[in-house]
Parts: structure tokens; C-alpha cells; sequence
């Protein structure tokens, strides 16, 4: 993605129009990253519009990009994001935190694999939270780390659900 020389400001009243606002931008041959990190912010959440789309984990694995862009909005409640260092060549030792942050309601995190690896999660107890991922370009595996030892291990990506309708016949891995 190069950015452009100039950007515009888009505000998303409905999740309908974010994807729309989303689909325009990214038919483009150039995307800013702040322009798409701004909309995502700009829509704010509203359970009507994305409750049948919800799955619920209590958090993530720590996890890399396969080179792409994330954008990650939250929907509801809160999720920490704690940053990690890339393991080194051999991946042997405990994995180096770089940064942990508690992001809240309507905002957007943005995260590539020159930044680091993350992981997410939901420290409530009590409180769901629901987010919305945004990755350019697609991919269908990624790579999973062990904290511990920073060995990594290769995981197909699998659609659990589409459209809020289970996707039949998928294991998920
Ligand atoms: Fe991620």
C-alpha cells in the first residue's frame, strides 16, 4: 500500500456503509493505511448491525500477518493486545514483550509483521468483547507462536462461519 498525496476523511454511519466506504478504497490501487484506520474508527458500533455475525474466544494465540495489513476494530467491551518481538532465526527461549495496551470500544488497532506479532484477548471475566478484522491482502495460513519457546507452527486459516451462517464441513485448526 503507498499512500496518496492527499487523503479524505470518511465517516461510516452503518456498519452497510463501512463495508461499502471499504470496498470503494480498496478498489484503488493505492490505500492509505490512515484513511482505512480513520473509517474503521469513525463507525460506531452498533449491535444490531453486526450480532449475527458474532463468535465468541476468550483470546488468541500470539500470531503473525503473512506479510499483510491488520486492522482491528472493537466492536464491544475491551481486549488487550500485547505486543511480542519477532523469535530469533533458531526461535529458542522465552518470546520478548514489547508493549501490552487495553484497547476500548470503537477503537482500531493496526498491526504488520514489521511491527511484531500479537496476541488478543479478553481479560473480562464477566464482560464479552467483539471485534472486527480487516486484512489486506487475504491469506489462508499464518504462523502461531509458542511463548515459551518461541517455536512457531503453521496454521491454515479456515472461515468458522460466513455470512452469520456456520460454514459446514470445516474443521477448525
Ligand atoms: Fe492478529
Amino acid at each position: 500500500m503507498e499512500q496518496p498525496v492527499q487523503t479524505e476523511v470518511w465517516k461510516a454511519q452503518t456498519l452497510q456503509e463501512l463495508i461499502q466506504i471499504l470496498h470503494h478504497l480498496f478498489s484503488s490501487d493505492k490505500v492509505s493505511i490512515e484513511e482505512v484506520h480513520a473509517l474503521m474508527e469513525s463507525y460506531e458500533s452498533n449491535p444490531v448491525e453486526w450480532m449475527k455475525y458474532a463468535q465468541f474466544d476468550q483470546y488468541s494465540s500470539i500470531h503473525d500477518h503473512t506479510d499483510s495489513h491488520c486492522f482491528m476494530k472493537i466492536l464491544q467491551g475491551n481486549l488487550k493486545e500485547t505486543l511480542f518481538e519477532w523469535p530469533g532465526k533458531k526461535g529458542t527461549g522465552a518470546m520478548t514483550k514489547k508493549s501490552e495496551r487495553v484497547l476500548g470500544e470503537n477503537q482500531c488497532a493496526y498491526i504488520n509483521d514489521s511491527i511484531g506479532l500479537h496476541r488478543v484477548e479478553n481479560t473480562s471475566h464477566t464482560e464479552s468483547a467483539i471485534s472486527l478484522h480487516l486484512y489486506s491482502p487475504s491469506f489462508d495460513s499464518c504462523n502461531t507462536f509458542d511463548q515459551r519457546t518461541g517455536h512457531k507452527h503453521k496454521v491454515k486459516m479456515t472461515f468458522y462461519s460466513q455470512f452469520g451462517e456456520r460454514t459446514p464441513g470445516v474443521s477448525t485448526s
